[in-house]
């Protein structure tokens, strides 16, 4: 999949915190996904690391003064200013979005930021007094009326040794703003559930039945969704994988507790996406001490989970709402069965797996779909990356929407 960010001219603004170091990496991040980096920095920022570690590391030249005599451009605010697709400043210090919002001119970075009509994003890092001192919060609000995106920073041990908000975010949670700052916002205001990951059946303290889900797929489609603008429910089974940024993520464990938390949740949603693998069954009883191991066998009483993607179905009202998106796990007939869901559930649209193949289904970085949405309409997918295949769901869910 081409990056998103191939060929993009990103103007990179750093002003003098300690923070400086944290965006070398954001910008070799950037540089690696294709994006055109330029950077430009505040005398202060030159203080905590050089110029050069940046132009290495974007590969362009990095700019530091309004006059400066070598660029052999005498408005070189403006031209960079007028070239780029996206305006970042990390870190920003309480002082440069002071400047920012009262509009000074004083130095490069807060020239370029006034001449510029890019979308502008505004990462503050600084000790959490000056942080949460009236004056920066009132020139962040100003700020966010010029449509400048800010984004917040975190709360956690600060390089002065205080501890509060202040700490510039981590790269990961850069990358999502990043990303989202060039997807088309068309889930602005939809509440999406997705739940991922496998359920775990317990039948004493120390085992479960369960599959082999890793949830790599719910939380491709959770990250895709929040960068289309939507506000996200994510609620996985047993997973490794951390958060994703800006998503509201609720763990559960059995398919009980699943259900429990989305019948919860539905009523706020517009849309529920079940890509977790459910458990169809669980052991009836849970033994109290851990099943000794003697006899050949155990006798386990096994009972059916509720199918809440079908309960879901059923509850469906007039209005259609929540939209409704089910997967189906295939080894074999995978339209038949597909189709039988799709009916059998009441669904929009089902998404259908093929866990066969190599590459495809649990566990694995690649998908191979096809899609039968409720007038039958069949969209065959290739093998795609997860993350390919996410997108292209939701392009067809916003398409239903409408
Ligand atoms: O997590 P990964 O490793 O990335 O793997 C992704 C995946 C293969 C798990 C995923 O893409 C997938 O196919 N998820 C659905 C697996 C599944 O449970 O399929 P199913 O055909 O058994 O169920 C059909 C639908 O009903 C699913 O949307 C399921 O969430 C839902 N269901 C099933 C049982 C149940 N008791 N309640 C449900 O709501």
């Amino acid at each position: 999949m081409k990056s998103l960010l191939a060929d993009k001219k990103i103007l990179f603004g750093i002003s003098g915190s300690i923070a400086v170091y944290k965006a070398a990496e954001w910008v070799r991040e950037l540089a690696k996904t294709g994006a055109d980096v330029t950077v430009v920095m505040t005398d202060a920022a030159t203080r905590f690391v050089s110029s050069l570690t940046f132009a290495t590391l974007s590969g362009n030249r990095v700019y530091t003064g309004m006059f400066e005599s070598d660029a052999g451009e005498n408005v070189t605010h403006i031209n960079l200013a007028r070239e780029c697709d996206l305006f970042i400043i990390a870190p920003a210090t309480a002082q440069t979005i002071a400047k920012l919002a009262n509009g000074f001119a004083d130095n490069l970075l807060s020239s370029l930021a006034l001449a510029s009509r890019a979308k502008m994003l505004v990462f503050p890092a600084m000790n959490s007094n000056m942080y949460s001192h009236a004056a920066t919060q009132a020139n962040l609000a100003r700020l966010k009326e010029y449509e400048y995106s800010i984004i917040e920073p975190d709360e956690g041990m600060l390089a002065c040794g205080d501890e509060g908000v202040g700490r510039l975010v981590e790269w990961g949670v850069a990358r999502e703003a990043i990303l989202s700052s060039f997807t088309p916002q068309d889930l602005e205001e939809q509440t999406v559930i997705i739940t991922a990951g496998p359920t775990c059946e317990p039948f004493d303290p120390a085992r479960h039945m369960s599959n082999r889900s890793s949830g790599k797929m719910g939380f491709a489609l959770a990250r895709s969704a929040k960068r289309r603008g939507a506000k996200v429910i994510l609620i996985s089974g047993p997973t490794s994988l951390g958060a994703p940024s800006g998503v509201e993520m609720i763990n559960v464990t059995s398919a009980l507790q699943m259900h429990e938390v989305v019948m919860e949740n539905y009523n706020n949603a517009d849309i529920v996406v079940m890509s977790a693998a459910v458990s169809d069954y669980r052991p009836e009883k849970i033994a109290e001490q851990k099943i000794k191991k003697g006899s050949d066998s155990i006798d386990l009483e096994i009972v059916p989970n509720p199918d809440i993607l079908k309960e879901l179905g059923k509850r469906k009202d007039k209005t259609k709402r929540p939209l409704l998106v089910g997967f189906a796990a295939e080894s074999s007939d995978h339209l038949e069965e597909g189709k039988r869901k799709l009916k059998e559930k009441n669904l929009d649209l089902i998404v259908i797996n093929d866990i066969i193949g190599k590459d495809t289904g649990f566990g694995t970085d690649t998908n191979q779909v096809n899609l039968i949405d409720r007038d039958y309409q069949l969209e065959k997918l290739p093998l795609l990356a997860k993350e390919e295949c996410a997108y292209i769901i939701w392009d067809k869910i916003v398409k239903l929407l409408q």
